[in-house]
């Protein structure tokens, strides 16, 4: 089954990701936001965006042009009426998610698959309160979606393999190099990645070593592109710790126990470069 067109629900930092690299590479794209305001401003950011990409010579500006008249903003949601694939990138609530299904699946044709770019919970809970929960599966795209190049397929225990097999058809046309994963907490990725950024805290809460340090090892040492305290800062402290918990709050592994110093670092408001201070100063 070939997608046509994509809807995307949320035009936040990775929704709009996901509409730009969709357009770009052919697909009619439908992005929605809570009200004008937000959506103006992620659309707003796909044009900066693709302004960057002609700026550097990655892009002439009529492909731009294309890519900007194949994407429409909506604040209502009926726009995914005829949609193919949907992803939603809302925020990361599984209450809200819940509910963004149960409309997508009274709105959208029965034949649509529905998809979530959630980092860590459960895809199952959201294929559940739906009528389809065979073509439902996570997409998790990582962040700058257009720079990145993974795209972590989550197959639940009832997503059929014609979904899958649509979804990885869909995933490789965008240019993106596709795993599947299994529907368990930290799928792929932040399984082998929390327990990593975990012990790196744990390091510097114990006076291990230096922050400096612990980085600089990490970096040169694995030849990685950062060490994790700067990429914590990078990601955003939050964001780590709600992950961090969720995979423990299902595992019960001890692996995912965040340090306490990260979640008083969290209550302090030290999220890193988004706050001007994490593990590192950045005023
Ligand atoms: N930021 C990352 O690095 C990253 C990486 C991978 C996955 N994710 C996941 O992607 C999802 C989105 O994350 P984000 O970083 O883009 O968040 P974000 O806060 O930047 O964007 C979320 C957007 O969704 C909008 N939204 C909320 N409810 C909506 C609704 N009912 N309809 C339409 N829009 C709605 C919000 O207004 C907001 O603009 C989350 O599930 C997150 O866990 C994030």
């Amino acid at each position: 089954m070939a997608f046509k067109k994509i809807g995307v629900v949320g035009c936040g930092l990775m929704g709009r990701g996901i509409a730009e690299v969709s357009a770009k590479t052919g697909y009619d794209v439908v992005v929605s936001e809570i009200n004008r305001e937000l959506l103006d401003k992620g659309m707003a950011a796909i044009n900066q965006s693709l302004a960057k990409a002609v700026e550097k010579g990655k892009m002439t500006e009529a492909d731009r042009d294309k890519t900007l008249s194949k994407i429409k903003g909506t604040v209502d949601m009926q726009e995914f009426k005829d949609c193919d694939l949907v992803v939603e990138a809302a925020i990361e609530n599984l209450g809200l998610k819940k509910k963004i299904f149960i409309d997508l699946d009274r709105i959208c044709a029965p034949g649509a698959i529905l998809s979530t770019n959630t980092s860590c919970l459960s895809v199952m809970d959201v294929a559940a309160v739906t009528k389809r929960p065979d073509k439902v599966l996570g997409c998790h795209f990582f962040n700058p979606v257009p720079v990145m190049k993974l795209l972590e397929l989550v197959k639940t225990i009832t997503t059929s393999q014609e979904t899958l097999d649509a979804a990885l058809e869909w995933g490789k046309s965008l240019g993106k190099t596709v795993i599947v994963a299994p529907d368990r907490p930290g799928f792929i990725v932040n399984r082998a990645f929390m327990p990593y950024m975990v012990e790196a805290f744990e390091m510097y809460e114990s006076g291990v070593a230096s922050r400096e340090d612990i980085d600089t090892g990490v970096q040169l040492g694995l030849n990685h592109p950062m060490g994790p305290l700067t990429l914590a800062d990078m990601v955003g402290l939050d964001t780590l710790l709600f992950v961090i918990d969720a995979i423990y709050a299902e595992t019960k592994n001890p692996k995912f126990v965040a340090p306490v110093l990260l979640r008083k670092m969290v209550t302090a408001g030290h999220l890193g470069r988004k706050t001007g201070k994490g593990f590192y100063d950045y005023k």
